[in-house]
């Protein structure tokens, strides 16, 4: 039986964030990954993390909040923005320290470069490779402070025990056993859920599994209708090319090789914030100024030694991909799914509804982003809350003595996994995933309508009913990634209806949710996070709209850039 103080579930960067800071406080802390944890998705992030450091005259945490507030469209809490901005040199100096290597000016001091929405250069980064060289860094940690590392362990269920949160039952992937992983706290930190969608910029493991955890669990998910479309992935395959190119200088073009942004951000151009760059890129598209369904990321100015010193990954994906050189060629791009603003409702601490459970990075939505993150803080994220969970999750186990080990929690998972591998007949998971990502992809997109969402809520209610009767051939118990990825559907399933069930609710345009029905943002009615609650496996979440936004300094102006 596995015993810790705090088990953290996910290995990627707000995970071995969390796992080092416990260990730093003295607690017996273990990490349950469904993968090594330098595999994790975290390493496809490039562009770099953001900071006031306090080498700009013209920055502070305090204009870093305000860029954050305005690029959330007002939805994000700003208690919880300012306390991230605030955090955020410190935290840079903490990765620094631990010997992260951050790209330098000649003066030695780190670099910074401009993103998107933001009003002065404070993204630092490692070439276009920093979420790899972060994690690499914090792996380091994870070895000096000894943390366990439970890799290729599946989550699948949160226990609660008296009302209080008491660790996970994990599928052991190596033995085809599942395990109680008992522990004071619990803290989710799984990533994102790219892959409800058809096409993303996310790794195949992001299929939301934290999130469907806590939600099934009664844990409310929050925002979720506020999913973030990044304006360069590769027309090709959906692979990420980092906004660190537009940050460098590089160009959007349309058909008529122009420059097109001006005309929807005249103060910003590319550099106006996600939710509006790729609201243009996709307007130039349907306007039939696109060339094959995608625009074009134009690099070639900024020079041969530039790309290869600054943004060597974009111009390989690139090459990789398409064969194109981005050194002399113009790479084909349109927008693709990169990012849930939404995820596990938590308080600015990292804390849950539930005593002893926490969440950070995108699994949970504290909420730092609102309607639309800006390009930076997902790492900035991960690091600050990360850190600030485990925090709070060290204090919360002193006052807790011994927890009961939930049985019966892995009894029923022991009793529905076998009632899995022993179904006949039903679909294939392959079959029922491509039906709710064609459904989701199609409808729940850049633009919406109601008739498209509700075609969308429909359509995965039916496919929701196919979910219960899915099927395995592989009923062997070593690495068995059938029945996994079977799980992995049905956690897809579970989080893709909050998303076209809360889009659908809310008649107005914010941020990533844009309905051509209702172009407007409605402060009136609208200043409120979207909550969704798990009332099964058959029926529809039940919407809750109690939670008010939280306002500091800044109260809601019109927005642009
Ligand atoms: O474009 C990028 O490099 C992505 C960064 C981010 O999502 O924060």
């Amino acid at each position: 039986m596995i015993k810790h103080d705090v088990v953290v579930v996910g290995g990627g960067l707000a995970g071995m964030r969390a796992a080092v800071e416990a260990a730093e406080h003295g607690a017996d802390v273990a990490i349950v990954s469904k993968m090594h944890p330098v595999r994790s998705h975290s390493g496809a992030a490039q562009g770099g993390i953001n900071a006031a450091l306090g080498n700009r005259e013209d920055d502070s945490p305090e204009l870093h909040a305000f860029d954050c507030v305005k690029g959330s469209d007002y939805l994000g809490d700003q208690d919880a923005i300012e306390a991230m901005a605030d955090d955020a040199p410190r935290q840079i100096v903490w990765l620094e320290h631990r010997g992260c290597i951050f790209s330098r000016l000649p003066d030695g001091r780190i670099a910074q470069r401009p993103f998107g929405g933001a009003g002065s250069p404070r993204t630092c980064y490692s070439a276009d490779v920093t979420g790899l060289v972060i994690l690499h860094t914090l792996w380091e940690q994870l070895e000096r402070f000894g943390v366990k590392v439970y890799e290729e362990y599946f989550a699948t269920a949160l226990c609660v025990e008296d009302g209080i949160g008491t660790g996970v039952v994990a599928y052991n992937m190596r033995t085809g056993e599942l395990e109680l992983v008992t522990a004071k706290a619990t803290i989710f930190a799984t990533g994102g859920l790219g892959r409800v969608y058809a096409k993303t910029t996310n790794g195949y493991a992001s299929t939301g599994d934290g999130m469907a955890i806590a939600y099934r669990a009664g844990i409310p998910l929050m925002d979720m209708e506020f999913v973030q479309f990044h304006p360069t992935s590769l027309k090709e395959n959906g692979v990420l090319l980092s906004e660190a190119a537009r940050g460098e200088g590089a160009y959007l073009l349309n058909s008529d090789g122009e420059r097109f942004m001006f005309k929807y951000a005249p103060n910003k151009g590319e550099l106006a914030s996600r939710d509006v760059v790729s609201r243009a890129e996709w307007t130039e598209i349907i306007e039939g100024r696109g060339v094959d369904g995608c625009v074009f990321l134009d690099l070639r100015h900024l020079g041969r030694e530039k790309i290869l010193e600054r943004l060597p990954q974009i111009r390989e994906l690139a090459l990789d991909a398409t064969g194109k050189d981005a050194i002399d060629t113009p790479i084909p791009i349109l927008p693709g799914m990169h990012y849930a603003m939404g995820g596990i409702e938590t308080d600015k601490f990292g804390a849950t509804s539930i005593p002893g459970v926490y969440a950070a990075g995108e699994c949970a939505c504290v909420s730092v982003h609102g309607a639309n993150r800006l390009g930076g803080n997902s790492l900035l994220e991960t690091i600050v809350f990360g850190a600030r969970a485990a925090r709070h999750a060290v204090e919360y186990i002193k006052s807790v003595g011994s927890v009961r080990q939930s049985a019966r929690t892995l009894l029923a998972e022991k009793s529905r996994i076998a009632e899995i591998l022993a179904r006949q007949g039903g679909e294939r998971h392959p079959q029922v995933r491509k039906r709710l990502n064609g459904l989701m992809s199609e409808n729940v997109f850049i633009f919406r309508t109601e008739a498209e969402l509700s075609k969308a809520v429909e359509g995965l209610r039916e496919v929701r009913a196919a979910v219960q009767t899915m099927t395995v051939m592989d009923k062997s118990k070593t690495f068995n990634t059938d029945l996994t990825g079977l799980l992995e559907a049905e956690f897809l399933m579970d989080i893709a209806m909050p998303i076209a069930y809360g889009a659908l609710q809310r008649d107005e345009s914010r941020g990533a949710q844009a309905r051509t029905d209702f172009p407007e943002r409605n402060d009136d009615k609208w200043l409120v996070h979207t909550r969704m609650r798990y009332t099964g496996p058959t029926s529809d979440p039940k919407p809750d709209y109690e939670r008010k936004v939280t306002f500091t300094k800044w109260q809601p102006q019109v927005r642009t850039y």
